[in-house]
């Protein structure tokens, strides 16, 4: 086999043959093959696409690149939930410990951040002392124990995806669905839970714009998951504006802090519901809406909370911070976005703004890139609240000045302002069971 010769096949629009397919993610695992060729296959595949055959092969080669962890200890109870990507998505430091908190067993592999959009692991690292990466024994006693232990994909758990997906985040080759498809469900398949939701994102900041276009991938990811045995669903969930008010790391663990204890609502809390109710009707099989209550009941209670603590602990994290999120270090510099005009907020172009906290030092550029845990946006309005010019419309966090003049300017950008009233989106477009 010849990689330029596989290139030059997809780049002209054809289909790559199964051995082709399971070459090259061999050579994607042993590291024989250099990253710009992957690189340049990437792109092929982002303008050329794939075919269903060429995505299942894909996706089953990437899963068995490495381990694949046997959870048939906790019976029906193992479940997990993956997010396709979004701005100020904190969904999983909400749902891991509820979901526990409720009987399951949440046993659980997250990503960094790639692209526009946030990863769970980069938020989990701002707690300091927080382990990410544990061996699969640490991994099954947490998760035997406490009901929840979230780490990092490991080097041995579909380690064509981690080569891949580092690579994709800096080549802007990530919003393609035979990608996002074969990355996500490779490692769910790997990782080994009997039950899987998945949170497929819509609007300005997911990786997929329309409505159709999330049900095309949801509906790929979840025949894929019933093919390998899985019990599967996935909720459309919208992304036209961020999850919540925080973007950005340690900004984002205090503002899921606040869900757990029950000070905050809105957006957030009900997305989180929602994807608890699913995973708690399919892991502990009961009817959505049962799923639902309980769900509500549990993060009513304080269990959650409760759960959480003891879930941060386990993983050696310093509990402290989530007693007195004030502890958590704040950027040197903090400045308003002031709004240039009165009027309803009618549309952002939430994708910009997750480039914006990424610019203010929220998420890489490079692969060698460290991420500033402190840096962020936080919002102060939403699609359908109205401002007055001159209100604050959000505040930048960085501990680098000179990227503030640059998101000062772009926020206001992102906002398209209206007269009349705008009515809030609707949260979930979808269920697909
Ligand atoms: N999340 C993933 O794990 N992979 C993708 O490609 C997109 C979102």
């Amino acid at each position: 086999m010849h990689m330029p010769h596989l290139i030059e096949k997809k780049k002209d629009g054809r289909a790559l043959k199964e051995e082709e397919l399971r070459w090259i993610v061999r050579g994607i695992t042993d590291g024989s093959i250099p990253d710009y060729q992957i690189s340049a296959l990437c792109m092929a595949i982002y303008f050329r696409g794939m075919n269903d055959e060429e995505i299942a092969v894909l996706t089953d080669e990437m899963a068995h690149s490495g381990d694949m962890i046997d959870l048939s200890c906790f019976g029906s109870l193992s479940v997990d939930k993956h997010s396709t990507g979004g701005v100020g998505d904190k969904t999983t430091l909400i749902i891991a410990p509820l979901v526990a908190a409720c009987g399951a067993k949440v046993a659980k592999m997250s990503g960094r951040g790639l692209g526009h959009t946030g990863g769970t692991i980069d938020k989990l690292e701002s707690i300091p002392g927080y382990r990410v990466e544990l061996g699969e024994e640490e991994f099954l006693r947490i998760t035997r124990e406490v009901g929840v232990c979230v780490i990092g994909q490991s080097g041995e758990l579909a380690p064509a995806d981690k080569r891949l997906y580092a690579l994709r985040d800096v080549t802007s080759t990530v919003d393609t669905i035979p990608l996002i498809v074969s990355s996500i469900m490779s490692k769910k398949l790997a990782a080994g839970a009997k039950s899987i939701v998945l949170d497929v994102t819509v609007g300005s900041g997911a990786f997929m714009k329309t409505v159709p276009e999330a049900v095309n991938l949801a509906e790929k990811m979840v025949a894929i998951g019933r093919a390998c045995g899985r019990n599967i669903s996935a909720l459309i969930t919208d992304m036209s504006e961020p999850l919540g008010y925080a973007i950005g790391n340690s900004l984002e663990v205090k503002e899921a802090l606040a869900v757990l204890k029950g000070v905050m609502g809105g957006d957030l809390k009900e997305v989180c519901l929602a994807l608890a109710g699913e995973m708690l009707s399919l892991s502990l099989e009961m009817t959505p809406e049962e799923g639902l209550d309980l769900a509500r009941q549990t993060l009513e209670s304080g269990a959650a909370y409760e759960k959480a603590k003891e879930w941060i602990a386990a993983q050696g994290g310093d509990v402290s911070y989530l007693e007195e999120p004030e502890r958590f270090p704040v950027a040197e510099f903090v400045e308003d976005v002031i709004s240039p005009e009165s009027g309803y907020i009618a549309a952002m172009d939430t994708e910009e703004i997750g480039h914006s906290a990424c610019h203010l030092g929220a998420g890489r550029k490079t692969k060698a890139d460290e991420i500033d845990m402190a840096a962020g946006i936080m919002l102060c309005a939403k699609i359908g609240d109205f401002v007055e010019k001159g209100d604050v419309l959000a505040t930048l966090y960085t501990n680098q000045e000179e990227s503030l003049s640059e998101s000062l300017k772009r926020y206001p950008m992102a906002i398209t302002f209206s007269k009349d009233p705008v009515e809030k989106p609707a949260l979930i477009h979808r269920i697909i069971r």
